[in-house]
């Protein structure tokens, strides 16, 4: 039987208008007035937003850092998580770690994923190992429905490449048609600061700012859109945490490269004052690039209301805080990494609530542009006829407090604890089915499904 919600107003990544949404076996059958037909089951929106399901594109589930450290979220708590936020697919890092064919990596992130995931899902695949070999898996990677790569310049001796090792990827790349997303941090110069750092006895979580300050990722956006200027690659920046960075990307676009953007919910709402000796939880928002100085949040957001900035996604990676972060000897042995994967829709229309950003500039943060860039578009992303029928119902009368005592992550605290935010996420559907709704899940199966992704990314 066919499904209808009427009465609400959909938004697009233009406007937000009156509509009736028929949906039927999982699609977008019509979005218009009086879409019903006879027989059709009716579901009463009045007064809510119909928002396409939110697409975080940039989570990190059940990832094992190596030391025997994992991530407190894995594929079943991050996605119901992701899901009870509002968000119905998201696109985890699946990670070849040294000496791991690109194969052996997917087939790991398969096994943590597939049958457990209660929203759609779908993988980059994070290179830490560059050969000959793993060149020549790139085009079977791509054949499987995995579009998008990822390197780091940071973390030395664990996942950083060299900048030899980003030219011939993205030189490749560019033969296959995959998109490189990368870490922008200067992880030599980091490590060096570190050592001095813990040399001269400071070792206290205020300390990891100061070993990676904004300068060192802005001089690693800068590196970067050399190389890839110089490959003739496009690039996607993630986690943009600062104006400075953002200028640079500026600067390249306007030299005619394609570079996309991508911020978080922290680098717009928290910054380094966290980092005080002065706040015992210091430990809890040690992330990289870490938060900033408040300074930095005008910049970001006007970058993002003049869209200048092409996605907000959560680099959801999650430890508790205690027995994981709380427990370490000094700064560089605290897991990196926040929660926020529940409360990214919430935030942004926190901003929207504020003037910042306006719907249609949302649901194309959160949703459009993350499924064209990454080649999820038009079956994600939007609510069009033929597309996945993955919505989102927001009530603007509502209210919800983000906390830490029933959030569905699997994770002990939440950097937003107490906030309280002007929505409420009425019910999610994915695929047509309503999955949650006013604060359960109307199912226990996880239903979430892998999604193979577009060989051409940059759908416009
Ligand atoms: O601190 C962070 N961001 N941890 C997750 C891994 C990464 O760098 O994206
Ligand atoms: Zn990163
Ligand atoms: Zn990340």
């Amino acid at each position: 039987m066919a499904l209808v919600l009427s009465g609400g107003k959909v938004v697009s990544a233009a406007s937000v208008f009156q509509a009736d949404v028929r949906v039927e076996n999982g699609l977008i059958d019509n979005v218009g007035l009086d879409a019903a037909r006879a027989g059709d089951e009716i579901t009463d929106v009045s007064g809510k937003f119909i928002l396409p399901g939110g697409i975080d594109a940039h989570t990190h589930f059940d990832l094992p850092l190596g030391d025997g450290t994992r991530t407190a979220d894995d594929f079943p708590s991050g996605t119901k998580a992701a899901a009870a936020g509002g968000t119905t697919c998201v696109i985890d890092y699946a990670t070849q770690f040294r000496g791991e064919s690109l194969g052996r990596g997917l087939a790991n992130w398969h096994e943590l994923a597939d049958g457990r995931s209660f929203c759609d899902y779908a993988f980059h695949l994070a290179l830490t190992d560059w050969n000959a070999s793993v060149a020549g898996e790139l085009p079977a990677v791509i054949e499987a429905g995995v579009t998008s790569f990822k390197m780091y310049m940071a973390y030395k001796g664990s996942l950083q490449v060299d900048d030899g090792v980003l030219y011939n990827v993205m030189t490749e790349l560019k033969k296959t048609g995959g998109l490189l997303c990368v870490h922008c941090e200067n992880g030599d110069i980091t490590a060096a600061r570190s050592l001095e750092l813990l040399g001269a006895g400071k070792k206290q979580p205020e300390y990891h700012p100061v070993s990676r300050p904004e300068e060192l990722e802005e001089e690693a956006v800068g590196r970067l859109l050399v190389i890839s200027g110089l490959a003739g690659a496009p690039v996607y920046v993630v986690h943009v945490s600062s104006a400075r960075s953002m200028k640079k990307i500026l600067e390249a676009r306007s030299y005619g490269q394609t570079v996309f953007a991508e911020t978080c919910p922290q680098y717009l709402y928290l910054d380094d004052s966290l980092y005080s000796p002065r706040n015992a939880d210091a430990a809890k928002y040690i992330c990289s690039p870490p938060l900033r100085d408040k300074k930095n949040h005008a910049g970001l957001w006007e970058a993002l209301s003049k869209n200048l900035v092409d996605v907000v996604a959560t680099d959801h990676c999650s430890f508790n805080f205690k027995g994981q972060k709380d427990m370490q000897a000094d700064f560089t042995k605290i897991p990196n990494g926040l929660p926020g994967v529940q409360s990214r829709m919430l935030l942004l229309y926190l901003g929207v609530s504020r003037g910042r950003i306006t719907l249609p500039q949302m649901t194309r943060l959160a949703s459009e542009n993350p499924a064209r860039i990454f080649g999820l578009y038009p079956g994600k992303g939007s609510i069009i006829p033929g597309a996945d029928a993955d919505m989102t119902i927001l009530d603007p009368d509502g209210k919800t407090l983000i906390t830490a005592k029933n959030h569905f992550q699997n994770v002990d605290y939440t950097p937003y604890e107490g906030w309280e935010v002007p929505c409420a996420i009425e019910s999610v559907y994915l695929r047509g089915k309503r999955i949650f709704h006013r604060g359960s899940f109307t199912t226990d199966r996880p239903l979430g499904r892998f999604i193979r992704r577009n060989a051409t990314v940059l759908q416009n």
